[in-house]
């Protein structure tokens, strides 16, 4: 990072970090966040740091800019190495799409009473998207075994 003469508020920033305390800045865009962090790492070289950002090109722009002492990864890219290989194995595995998981399944097309009374039919591929994203929804639950 180029060196820049601190702002009051970055200044302040530096010494609460300095004190040991954990800090959040919350600040506009442009108003100097990122340089803050920035310093922040040259001050503390002998520690290191991680730095979260939400896309790749975001993450590789702070790798340019912060020094060695500091990570710069996305969320994800965080979350993928984190989790065992057998599981992000399988997000290669094709993706059925609902008509054909109905097929082998043999779900055919139900029809469904509504609350105004009538009966509306779902099709054999709504049927399929149905219960690829209950299965989903479970897989992102918290729940032991899946619901009716
Ligand atoms: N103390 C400072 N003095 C002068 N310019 C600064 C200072 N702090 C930050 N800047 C400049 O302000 C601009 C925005 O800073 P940046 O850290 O990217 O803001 P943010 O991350 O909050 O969006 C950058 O061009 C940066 O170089
Ligand atoms: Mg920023």
């Amino acid at each position: 990072m180029k060196t820049i003469k601190p702002t009051n508020e970055q200044l302040d920033t530096l010494e609460t970090v300095a004190s040991g305390a954990t800090v959040k800045v919350k600040a506009y865009a442009g108003a100097g966040k990122t340089s803050t962090l920035g310093m922040i790492a040259e001050r503390f070289s002998t520690k290191r740091g991680q730095y979260l950002a939400f896309n790749k090109d975001i993450a590789a722009e702070a790798k340019r800019k912060f020094p060695r002492n500091v990570m710069c990864q996305t969320v994800h890219s965080v979350a993928f190495r984190a989790t065992d290989k057998a599981l992000t194995a399988r997000l290669n595995l094709p993706k059925e799409p609902p008509h054909l998981l109905a097929a082998r399944y043999g779900l055919g097309p139900v029809r469904v009473p509504t609350i105004i009374g009538k009966n509306v039919e779902l099709s054999a591929f709504q049927v399929g998207r149905l219960a690829a994203d209950g299965a989903g929804r479970f897989c992102r639950s918290a729940q032991d075994e899946p619901e009716a």
